[in-house]
């Protein structure tokens, strides 16, 4: 397996450019799923999980193809159509390897009136039920049956009829899955606490440039009239609001300043107020966010939180940063259960953390050393590069598949700001 070896102790500084938005891409891939017309994706990022995706759309008859695109260019053009469904099963070989296939329940439901997905198990970071989502297509008139592990949700004759649901927990899956079932629902349907993140208005602009019809757009409080049928569209996705705060972390810890191209300082109002209490500069410039951190870095206190909290995406890139702050940072995570993997990996480093159930305090140090450390998910690999970046000697991070998840070509982009980073093949 794949490893990075990072040579820590050299200041970043440069640009580079966003990617579009991993968990934006992967609830308007399915979209494509309600309509026969092509849908056409700009931006893509070039993930594993979107490749995953891609394959998991082929199983269902949708025809894909990938426009071409030079080999030095970020992000990809993916044109999807699905003019004959011929599956409506998503199998648990693919779901399990990645849970967000999740997300083609509420639009194979809304356009074949019956799907049948894998139920997608837990993970590194909790065991992410998704009885939201079951409820919430219940609520719009499906009725679900679970069998053999899978679940499989069914429409009555004629079509979903559309309802109203509010959630007890805000779910940004759960709320998208709502939506690509209410948009070719019979009748009107209204969302109650629904989750607001930057990626749920990308996927509500989608779904109105195909020609749905939704108010509220960007609130908690979201009305779908379902209309009888979608058309095609072209639609570029959104930056990547988690991508760039990490990077704005990684040049942060090691003293150095970046700009990250095309990042949207509204999407992550609350990385930018946690990175200016912390001591850093952020700035945003007419191509996207300057960031830069000379002096010291200070302590920081803060939960993560829904939209337009914190994001919990952000917490183990924002923690190993504080690595380094004078003081202790004490920060909680209040939407995952075990998402303080990277802690033990971190303290291997020279870090001083302890852990209290969901708070972690974060005692800052002069030096963190390099060490061989293990990924073991993807924002907790990523929180791994970035104490690496600022540590003294090598560190190599094991188990790369965790951050080819969601982070396009992190070695090439770190080392167009001066990192020393390779990528090397085999354990
Ligand atoms: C999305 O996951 C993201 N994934 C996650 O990003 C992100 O951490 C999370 O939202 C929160 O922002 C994608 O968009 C592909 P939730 P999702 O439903 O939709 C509980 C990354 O690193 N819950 O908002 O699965 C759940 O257990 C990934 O890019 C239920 O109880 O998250 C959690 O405690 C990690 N029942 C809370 O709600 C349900 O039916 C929030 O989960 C659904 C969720």
């Amino acid at each position: 397996m794949d490893k990075i070896v990072i040579e820590g102790g050299k200041r970043l500084s440069g640009t580079i450019p966003v990617s579009g938005a991993k968990n934006a891409a992967l609830t308007l891939l399915p979209c494509a799923l309600l309509t026969d017309e092509p849908l056409t994706l700009r931006n893509l990022p070039r993930l594993a999980d979107i490749d995953g995706f891609q394959h998991l759309m082929n199983q269902f008859g949708i025809s894909t193809a990938i426009a071409g695109s030079r080999p030095e260019d970020f992000g990809r053009v993916m044109t999807l159509q699905a003019t004959r469904i011929t599956s409506s099963v998503a199998p648990y070989d693919l779901v399990r390897k990645m849970r967000a296939s999740i997300l083609v329940l509420g639009p194979m439901l809304a356009r074949m009136g019956e799907a049948t997905v894998s139920l997608p198990g837990g993970c590194a970071i909790g065991n992410r039920p998704i009885d939201l989502h079951l409820k919430v297509l219940e609520a719009l008139g499906a009725q679900i049956e679970m069998a053999a592990g899978y679940v499989r949700a069914i429409a009555p004759d004629g079509g979903l009829p559309g309802g109203r649901f509010s959630f007890p927990v805000v779910s940004v899956g759960a709320t998208e899955n709502a939506l690509m079932a209410a948009v070719l629902c019979t009748g009107t349907s209204t969302l109650h606490n629904a989750a607001r993140e930057p990626e749920i208005v990308d996927l509500c602009n989608l779904l109105v440039a195909m020609g749905a019809q939704i108010e509220g757009i960007g609130t908690s409080d979201l009305t779908i009239h379902g209309v009888p049928r979608l058309h095609g569209a072209t639609y570029m996705v959104m930056p990547d609001r988690i991508e760039a705060g990490s990077y704005a972390c990684a040049a942060a810890i090691t003293g150095g300043e970046v700009t990250l191209k095309g990042a949207r300082i509204e999407d992550m109002e609350a990385t930018v107020q946690a990175l200016r209490d912390a001591g850093v500069t952020v700035e945003p410039r007419s191509d996207g966010l300057y960031v830069a951190a000379e002096g010291k870095l200070r302590p920081v206190t803060l939960s993560t939180a829904p939209f337009p909290g914190f994001a919990t995406d952000m917490q183990a890139q924002l923690m190993a940063l504080l690595c380094k702050a004078e003081g202790s940072s004490v920060l909680t995570e209040t939407i995952f259960e075990n998402r303080y993997m990277h802690v033990p990996e971190l303290n291997r480093m020279g870090a001083r953390i302890e852990t209290k159930g969901r708070t972690a305090i974060v005692h800052g140090v002069d030096v963190l050393h390099g060490a061989e450390v293990m990924a073991t998910d993807l924002r907790a690999s990523m929180s791994l590069v970035i104490a690496g970046l600022a540590a003294q000697g090598e560190t190599r991070v094991h188990r790369l598949y965790h951050l080819d998840r969601g982070y396009e070509r992190l070695e090439e982009k770190l080392a167009l700001l001066g990192a020393q980073i390779e990528r090397i093949g085999g354990d």
